[in-house]
């Protein structure tokens, strides 16, 4: 016996893993990758301590100062690490057929044996780790185990944060129970004596591959974000939307709030907005309108079921935040900026001389000087960024002071209402109201937005992004729109969800966003939550329902009239220009387009063309 799986089985036996399944899979592993250690998440405060000593010891990450961010360190990854691949993001399904047009795929066999030969040794020099991790509550009936391989000290530290960690999870699983197996390394294996680079990542081989029949994730090379925090995009949402679809549930890529009016009347709602289009900041928000409060359930991924009731419960399957940092401020995001005052980790933000964090947009005044996220010294006179656009933080959600008081609730909470939105400088209207789940299903279908920093690739390209989950459907996309549809049949309509699209990033001809955003969106929170309650009124339009000026509450708010009609008004003219391309859109899904969604493109250019 080798003394590799010597320690195995020591460690094994000693901490309890009777999982068969497990041990036996964490074996082969090892006998795989050959790191020189193995060792087995507890979750504990201590090893997450030992996680950042490690970090702070290889010049991966610096400790801030303790009197600015107590607990909290900056790391900085290389600059082609930075981003979410989706050009290295593969859908492994038996047939190319269920990874859809929107996914890239590859045989499963073949990219195992790809896979297979990059593993080979990759964890030389390194400590595997084990990370047992809860997505949702544990025990939960929504929740669901996942187990996550990594040679990174960086993602264990981030997993302790993002999922539930630690033996307790082990406990749950039992001799038998099912979890998604996440395989990650960053791809570079050390040798004897070589000094490790303060990023070890893999420049040349990148691959985030995603086995969704067999409900395994394989990630190669990268140890940025969801590339390498396993139970996030690749989990919670690739492999889970294929669990979702076979088992009548929904996984989506969504904001949960709780809207509290001033009499203290209570609606939860949701918000699928692409990665870096406000998810986190509408999630946190502290409204304008005197009154009305928003506490947060979740920022990112929202898991959903139908109670015994016929409505939909949704949990948060995550229990931190991996937040965009630029653009953060107590102005625009007060709950953000007082989650990361403690305990969190920050990544490829820019440093201060007295050893704090600084980012685009975090106070009015830049400091004089930093240190910017490549490690060169920075000065406004630099004429570049000092932090990069896609620079985050994770932190605890129980760390942020408007985090609902049932955030962890195991059974989730009723769902009112269901936002679709992105960033369009033109056509689209501040809030529109679908006329029935099909229709809401339509506009979420068709949900376009500009490119962000949050992916490689040019920042600013308009894009169909169905539901926000261009990037993240693990399966077909026509089949996701079906399944929707599915999902809308199960119950009656009064029980659903009504279904909203909203866009806070109009622009002027001047570029100039003509509506104020972040807290401001509270306007558009309390109208959507009246027409729930059949209060507020709406007038019909070719596109659905919006709101009249009136019918908005703007008091206070000092927005010239004619941005306000403009914000609120169907531009006819561009709407139908949109309908080839509506068309277009639809025709990559073939013969698996559900035909309602194709009568919903009929009748919209039928109400366009009667309204000219
Ligand atoms: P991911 O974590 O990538 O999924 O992003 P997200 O959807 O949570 O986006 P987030 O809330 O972090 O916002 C991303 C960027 O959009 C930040 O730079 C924000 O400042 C900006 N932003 C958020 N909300 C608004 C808004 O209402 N108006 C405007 N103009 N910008 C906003
Ligand atoms: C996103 O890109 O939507 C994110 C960041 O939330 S990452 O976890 O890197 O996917
Ligand atoms: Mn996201």
């Amino acid at each position: 016996m080798s003394a590799l799986t010597q320690t195995l089985e020591a460690e094994s036996a000693a901490s309890g893993k009777n999982h068969k399944h497990l041990a036996q899979w964490v074996q082969e592993v090892a006998q795989m990758c050959k790191p020189d250690r193995v060792h087995w998440c507890d979750g504990s405060p201590e090893e997450y301590q030992a996680m950042l000593r490690l970090m702070i010891l290889g010049g991966v990450a610096i400790p801030l100062a303790a009197e600015k961010r107590p607990n909290s360190v900056l790391v900085r990854s290389s600059p082609g690490d930075v981003a979410r691949v989706e050009d290295r993001t593969f859908i492994c399904s038996r047939s190319k057929d269920d990874a859809g047009p929107t996914n890239n795929w590859e045989d499963p066999a073949k990219m195992r044996d790809k896979l297979r030969g990059l593993f080979a040794g990759c964890m030389a020099g390194r400590t595997m780790y084990v990370i047992p991790y809860s997505m949702g509550p544990i025990g939960s009936p929504i929740a669901r185990i996942g187990v996550e391989i990594s040679d990174s000290p960086y993602v264990v530290a981030n997993m302790h944060m993002m999922a539930r960690v630690g033996s307790h999870v082990l406990d749950v699983l039992g001799e038998s129970g099912e979890f998604v197996r996440g395989l990650h390394s960053v791809g570079a294996p050390l040798g004897p004596n070589q000094q490790d680079s303060a990023w070890p990542n893999n420049p040349e081989h990148k691959y985030i591959c995603h086995f969704p029949e067999t409900r395994e994730i394989w990630s190669f090379g990268s140890g940025y974000g969801g590339n390498a925090l396993l139970g996030k995009k690749c989990h919670a949402l690739r492999i889970a939307s294929v669990q979702a679809r076979d088992e009548g549930w929904m996984a989506e890529h969504m904001l949960i709030l709780k809207l509290i009016s001033p009499s203290g009347q209570v609606k939860y709602i949701t918000g699928a907005f692409p990665s870096a289009c406000g998810k986190t900041n509408l999630a946190m928000l502290i409204p304008t309108v005197p009154g009305w409060k928003v506490e947060t359930i979740g920022d990112d991924i929202a898991w959903m079921k139908f109670g015994p009731d016929g409505r939909l419960y949704a949990i948060n399957p995550e229990c931190g935040f991996f937040g965009v940092a630029p653009g953060t401020s107590m102005t625009s995001n007060a709950n953000a900026m007082l989650t990361v005052n403690r305990n969190s980790i920050f990544t490829n933000c820019a440093m201060t001389l007295e050893g704090d964090v600084w980012w685009e947009g975090m106070t009015a005044e830049k400091p004089a000087e930093l240190m910017d996220w490549l490690r060169r010294p920075w000065s406004p006179a630099s004429g570049r960024k000092a932090a990069h656009p896609n620079a985050r933080f994770t932190a605890p959600a129980k760390q942020c002071p408007s985090i609902a008081p049932e955030w962890e609730d195991p059974k989730g909470v009723p769902i009112d209402a269901i936002l679709f939105g992105g960033r369009r400088a033109g056509v689209v209207p501040l809030v529109t109201e679908s006329l029935n789940w099909q229709h809401g299903t339509f506009l979420g279908a068709t949900a376009s937005s500009e490119t962000t920093a949050a992916i490689t690739g040019k920042v600013g390209q308009l894009r169909r992004d169905p539901m926000a989950m261009l990037p993240f459907c693990g399966y077909h996309m026509g089949d996701y729109f079906a399944h929707w549809l599915k999902i809308g049949a199960q119950s009656e309509p009064s029980k659903l969800p009504r279904i909203y699209y909203v866009n806070w990033f109009r622009q002027d001809e001047s570029g100039k966003m003509v509506w104020p955003g972040y807290g401001e969106n509270s306007r558009v929170l309390k109208w959507v939550f009246e027409r729930c309650e059949g209060k507020a009124h709406a007038v019909e339009t070719p596109i659905g329902r919006l709101p009249a000026p009136s019918d908005l509450d703007v008091r206070g708010l000092n927005i010239p009239a004619a941005d306000l009609s403009k914000l609120l008004s169907v531009d006819v003219d561009g709407w139908l220009a949109e309908i080839p391309l509506i068309r277009d859109h639809f025709a990559k899904f073939g013969n698996r387009l559900p035909n309602g969604l194709n009568r919903e493109v009929d009748e919209l250019e039928r109400r366009l063309k009667a309204a000219k």
